[in-house]
């Protein structure tokens, strides 16, 4: 039995605009989900997914999209959930070669399904890493990223970029433009996390996206500031001290950044009332910045704020379910039991 873990994330600057090549930085949160493997001889693959915002659900089926029983458990989410499992284990087993290998998999997450925080990513990243191990074929936390990433690609028609999977494999503060995907240096940034209890669909939120970049040449150009700001977010990381906690002047030039980033998202149609409301609420409580992070369309905010003021605020905002303080995740993909 092998498990591993790897870490959910939130974005700084930058989501959808990845996707068109424009850089992104998403940093590593400690949420983290957690993969368990057995393999078994049938070659079948049983799934628990006890905790991913669902009641909780188990399925067993032989590989064969078509064969998967009826389980207890919204239709959409079981189908989103299996499908990125399934993904896991078709490159696990190109991976080791073993192309009949089946398994019992565990999955296990503190990380909202579907809210912005990168669930999918974190247990595509850690069943990889988990299934590998577990038949004897260990692999690079570079490797398991860039086999996440095709997987992810697979689930999502094309439309993923490397960041999710990118960050969650190698943890910390990272950057993605393209296939050019690395970890940078960034101070201990005092993130709050919004979340709302709901969450968006990221692949019709990024065929949105894509459609009124087709449709105006201005929501083109909103792309491009997207990408045009993240790279003054990165230059502000750059010229700040990663070992000392950051100060409240690069807070809140960040923080100015982030605003201007969610003012950019809601523009290109992917923020939700919800949203706009937490990040209002932050911004009341003080915070530094507000956004929405991830697909959107519902899920979370993340705002920068080292007092509890707008994890406080956020807890009484009407359209917020929860709230809590999310530390920078500097381990990515771990073993937690060989
Ligand atoms: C989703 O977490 C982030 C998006 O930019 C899509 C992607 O990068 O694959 C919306």
């Amino acid at each position: 039995m092998t498990t591993c873990s790897a870490p959910g994330k939130v974005y700084l600057f930058g989501e959808h605009a990845v996707v068109y090549g424009e850089p992104a930085v998403p940093c590593a949160v400690e949420r983290r989900a957690r993969v368990t493997v057995e393999p078994r001889e049938d070659g079948q693959v049983r799934v628990d997914a006890a905790d991913l915002s669902l009641d909780g659900f188990t399925v067993t089926w032989g590989g064969d999209v078509d064969e998967r029983p009826a389980v207890d458990a919204p239709a959409s989410l079981v189908e989103a959930a299996t499908a990125y499992i399934d993904a896991a284990v078709a490159q696990a087993r190109d991976a080791a070669d073993a192309p009949e290998a089946g398994f019992d998999i565990a999955v296990e997450s503190d990380i909202p399904l579907g809210a912005g925080l990168g669930s999918s990513a974190a247990v595509v990243v850690a069943g990889i890493d988990a299934a590998t191990r577990a038949l004897d074929a260990p692999l690079s936390a570079d490797e398991v990223a860039r086999r996440a990433y095709e997987a992810e690609f697979a689930v999502q028609d094309g439309q993923a970029s490397r960041a999710d999977t990118f960050c969650s494999a190698m943890g910390g503060a990272v950057r993605v433009e393209g296939d050019d995907a690395r970890t940078i240096d960034a101070p201990p940034l005092p993130f709050v996390v919004g979340y709302d209890g709901g969450g968006g669909d990221t692949g019709e939120l990024v065929a949105g996206v894509r459609a009124l970049r087709e449709e105006h040449g201005f929501a083109a150009d909103t792309v491009e500031t997207v990408g045009d700001l993240t790279r003054e977010g990165e230059r502000l990381l750059a010229a700040a001290d990663a070992d000392s906690e950051p100060s409240e002047e690069l807070l809140s030039a960040l923080g100015e950044l982030m605003d201007f980033d969610h003012g950019l998202l809601a523009a290109l149609g992917v923020s939700a009332r919800s949203l706009d409301a937490m990040v209002w609420a932050a911004r009341d409580a003080g915070a530094a910045g507000a956004k929405l992070t991830g697909a959107g369309g519902g899920g979370c905010v993340v705002a920068l704020d080292p007092t509890p003021g707008t994890e406080r605020a956020l807890e009484f905002a009407a359209e917020c379910e929860r709230s809590f303080r999310a530390e920078l995740a500097t381990e990515g993909v771990r073993v937690e039991a060989p």
